[in-house]
């Protein structure tokens, strides 16, 4: 019974290790292929009319640095039209108003609601969008000059439907800026096989036509940008991030656990709505490991050690000890501790969705 219980909690650990070590192994080859499919040149005066989308919950602080950001893209400004989707109790309506007056060319909308959550806000602004494509960016983040641009080049290719961004932190030190490549080396590498899982609200490009037939954002669930590519990947188009599409992200310095466990619990969310729908077949291996990953594969780490403990093997003590001093080590750590917030998040999603959030400030 008890050798039993070594055997089983032994094996549930390695299932743990090597899933993911593995999964990312194998990805990360995909990662240095070249692509299959590419970007498509466009001259200047056949470049398509993008329409960007604002959300805005208390911004004041970020959302002229944004704006500045967006004419600084070097897109013809004449073919974008910017939809600030404002449910603010701050000064972010007089500083749009304010931002407004020195750039007279720029043609934006501000529109106004109830705090409904991100989602709700984007489906407002969609019904105002005229351009054909559709790009829905934080007003915490920057894009890295010329990503617009790659964006739509990317989105002119007829097989991908959705383009999203490689995320690089400001703040947040050196554990975060390890995990983050590694992150970002796994989304390019599931964009090659097929599509990613896990997309970015930073910048989120979709054409028109495509987000308007799945009947615009979801609203019951917080990773409206994950689970809107998950959809377009499930039509059979692709739901890409490519090395050239690149966004800054501010890494808060306070209440960064709390941050980490609702995007956890948003990002749960989206894979339990999205499991269920039908999938291309090179796309099912990602998904389904992914989902795996994130839904499964946490819970077996503290099962397996707690059956280890209760054989009362030697090995198994020493197994687990081991296990307690490689925490000494930052990957490791870091590894251990987003299991963790998986698990908790997961819990948590039971009692609340956490559809409006507290701001944290960057
Ligand atoms: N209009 C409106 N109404 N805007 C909102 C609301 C709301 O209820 N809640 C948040 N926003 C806006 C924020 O002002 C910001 O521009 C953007 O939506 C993202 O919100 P943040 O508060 O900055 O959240 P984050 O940095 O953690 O966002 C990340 O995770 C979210 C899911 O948890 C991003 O990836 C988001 O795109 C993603 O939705
Ligand atoms: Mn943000």
């Amino acid at each position: 019974m008890l050798t039993q219980l070594f055997y089983i909690g032994l094996s549930l650990v390695l299932i743990h290790v090597t899933v993911p070590l593995l999964y990312y192994f194998i990805i990360l080859t995909y990662a240095r292929k070249p692509w299959v499919i590419g970007p498509v040149n466009i001259n200047e005066e056949e470049l398509p009319t993008v329409s960007i989308i604002i959300p805005t919950y208390n911004e004041e602080g970020m959302i002229i640095g944004k704006l500045d950001n967006i004419v600084e893209q070097g897109y013809p400004l004449g073919k974008i039209q910017v939809i600030i989707s404002d449910s603010s109790n701050d000064n972010t309506q007089a500083k749009v108003e304010e931002w407004l007056s020195n750039h007279r060319g720029v043609n934006l909308n501000y529109i106004k609601g109830p705090r409904l959550g991100k989602g709700h806000a984007l489906n407002k602004a969609l019904e105002s969008a005229l351009g054909s494509i559709i790009v829905t960016t934080d007003a915490d983040s920057l894009w890295v000059k010329g990503s617009l641009l790659n964006a739509v080049k990317w989105l002119a290719n007829e097989q991908v439907g959705l383009v999203s961004c490689i995320k690089t932190p400001r703040g947040g030190g050196l554990t975060e800026d390890a995990y983050r490549r590694l992150y970002n080396a796994l989304r390019v590498g599931e964009s090659k096989v097929h599509s990613s899982v896990v997309f970015h609200g930073e910048l989120l490009a979709v054409k028109g036509s495509v987000i308007r037939s799945i009947g615009g954002f979801p609203t019951d669930i917080g990773a409206d940008d994950s689970y809107t590519g998950v959809k377009v990947a499930s039509m059979g188009l692709r739901a890409i991030i490519p090395r050239d599409v690149v966004c800054v992200e501010y890494v808060p310095s306070n209440g960064y656990g709390r941050w980490r466990i609702r995007r956890a619990q948003h990002l749960l969310q989206s894979f339990m709505k999205s499991i269920k729908l039908p999938k291309p077949s090179s796309y099912r291996p990602v998904y389904y490991t992914e989902a795996y990953i994130h839904l499964v594969n946490p819970w077996l780490l503290p099962i397996g050690a707690i059956l280890l403990l209760a054989s009362g093997n030697l090995w198994a003590y020493a197994l687990v000890a081991l296990g307690v001093v490689l925490l000494a080590w930052p990957s490791f750590r870091a590894w251990v501790t987003q299991q963790f917030i998986l698990m908790y998040a997961m819990v948590r999603n039971l009692w609340t969705k956490e559809l409006v959030w507290e701001k944290i400030n960057k």
